[in-house]
């Protein structure tokens, strides 16, 4: 099988990696790079465990993803939605709301949040279930996971001067 040299911005970091060519992109999250808050669920794209973020805000399943065609794409795992270890509004709403159980659907659940909320910063509940209909939870019955979107959305924070989310010094 070939292999090709990669590079992937993950979390705002630099990862050089070679490839073998038929390898998804949640495989190489999870085994070379030990990045195992991306979770392996069905590996057919039917559950959304495998979820990352694009640079544009775009939510997909990295188990349906060659590697290879990532080259040079920044890529957001759940883990760096935390702010230096601290966690995010959307994070603490889903902790809030109680909408955690096992936890194993919830990095996918956050960051499709994450995904929705970037686009839509008040969406209604038909909205929600539509945004996360592609991920699946065994555990809480999906009402808690709405809740805790809409509590995310209502502590969003406000967009900076700069664009960033947050900023503390605008460029003179
Ligand atoms: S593991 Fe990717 S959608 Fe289920
Ligand atoms: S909390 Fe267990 S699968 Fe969602």
């Amino acid at each position: 099988m070939k292999n090709r040299d990669i590079t992937l911005h993950i979390n705002g970091e630099e990862c050089r990696l070679n490839v073998a060519v038929n390898r998804t992109l949640l495989e190489v999250l999870r085994d070379q790079l030990g990045m195992t808050e991306t979770k392996y669920g069905c590996g057919t794209g039917e559950c959304g465990a495998c979820t990352v973020l694009l640079e544009d805000g775009k939510a997909i399943n990295s188990c349906l993803t060659l590697a290879a065609t990532m080259d040079g794409k920044r890529i957001t795992t759940a883990a760096g939605l935390s702010d230096f270890g601290r966690v995010n509004h959307i994070q603490q709403a889903f902790i809030d709301e109680a909408a955690i159980q096992c936890g194993y659907c919830t990095p996918g659940m956050v960051l499709k949040t994450a995904s929705l909320l970037a686009t839509n910063r008040d969406p209604s509940d038909e909205e929600i279930r539509h945004a996360l209909e592609g991920n699946i939870c065994r555990c809480t019955g999906y009402e808690k996971i709405v809740k805790a979107v809409r509590k995310a959305a209502r502590t969003m924070p406000a967009p900076a001067a700069c664009g960033a989310e947050t900023c503390t010094e605008v460029a003179q």
